[in-house]
């Protein structure tokens, strides 16, 4: 199985490359990719052992900073986190999201942009959201040694002309609209897909028609391999939960109910305990 871990001649864990990650198609017989975004140190550390890729993805945006949208997304938000999270992964890919107005202006716009990421990050690749319109694009950086995932269906960073997140792909055009831009993006040379918020039809007329592997979110199982939000798949982001998300556990509530436990110890004189303490007799503390 590919999910666990590869190790070298010196039993050192090995990095998972793009080649790696590109030759796992499920009809070639490889197992499902396991996906998840990362954000921190901490996480990537926690998460790294369970996955083949992390996406330093930019929801951070939307779960960390507390924005409605990614629009407002930079560059050094991207690099800064994808730094942290390259401390913290060892064995998984490191996918970084190049944010809104990054790459969307010219092929050499997003090349300076993502050499600047891959320099200050050292992660493995990049990822763009859109279709045939960012084909060149891919082609350009692909050419001069930056891997790009590509991003289909349901783009966040379209947020304003699409007038919210919204499924895809269920009128017919939309549809075929959708298969097509995968199709273009394969020819132009992206290593795998994110195929998100899409028919289950759509999700799988592209996984049976492109040879690079499909990560779903909201793509339905037919897809290559998963990806999740890893704030929503804990229960840590709760502003709002999309029909595609699994909740494994509710560590928003148990981060507010140890909140609350701490609260009543301070108040209560309960917290520190002489066993928190620096040279202070137990008696002394008792008698306080
Ligand atoms: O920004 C992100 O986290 C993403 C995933 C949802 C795929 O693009």
């Amino acid at each position: 199985m590919s999910t666990l871990k590869s190790v070298n001649v010196d039993g050192e864990v090995k990095r998972l490359t793009v080649p790696d990650i590109r030759a796992r198609k499920r009809r070639n017989g490889a197992a499902p990719l396991v996906c998840l975004t990362a954000y921190t140190v901490i996480t990537a550390r926690l998460l790294d052992v369970h996955t083949d890729l992390l996406l330093v993805g930019d929801s951070l945006g939307m779960v960390l900073y507390g924005l409605d949208t990614t629009v407002g997304v930079t560059l050094d938000m991207m690099i800064a986190h994808g730094q942290a999270v390259m401390r913290g992964a060892k064995r998984s890919c490191v996918i970084v999201d190049m944010p809104f107005g990054s790459y969307q202006e010219s092929p050499e716009v997003a090349f300076r942009n993502a050499a600047r990421i891959m320099k200050e990050v050292g992660c493995a690749g990049v990822k763009i959201e859109g279709g045939a319109e960012m084909a060149s694009t891919v082609t350009f950086l692909t050419k001069r040694g930056i891997p790009v995932l590509g991003h289909v269906g349901l783009m966040p960073q379209q947020v304003n002309i699409a007038g919210g997140f919204k499924t895809r792909g269920r009128s017919q055009d939309d549809a075929q609209s959708i298969v097509d831009d995968a199709k273009i993006l394969a020819k132009a040379g992206v290593f795998g897909l994110v195929v998100e918020g899409v028919l289950e039809p759509v999700a799988r007329r592209i996984t049976d028609d492109v040879d690079v592997p499909t990560i779903g979110i909201g793509g339905s199982p037919v897809c290559d391999g998963q990806i999740l939000v890893t704030e929503d798949m804990v229960g840590l982001f709760n502003d709002f939960k999309p029909k595609f998300v699994k909740r494994y556990m509710d560590l928003g509530g148990g981060i507010a109910e140890a909140a609350r436990l701490y609260a009543d110890d301070v108040k209560s004189g309960a917290f520190p305990g002489p066993e928190h303490c620096f040279g202070m007799k137990e008696q002394q503390h008792n008698d306080d």
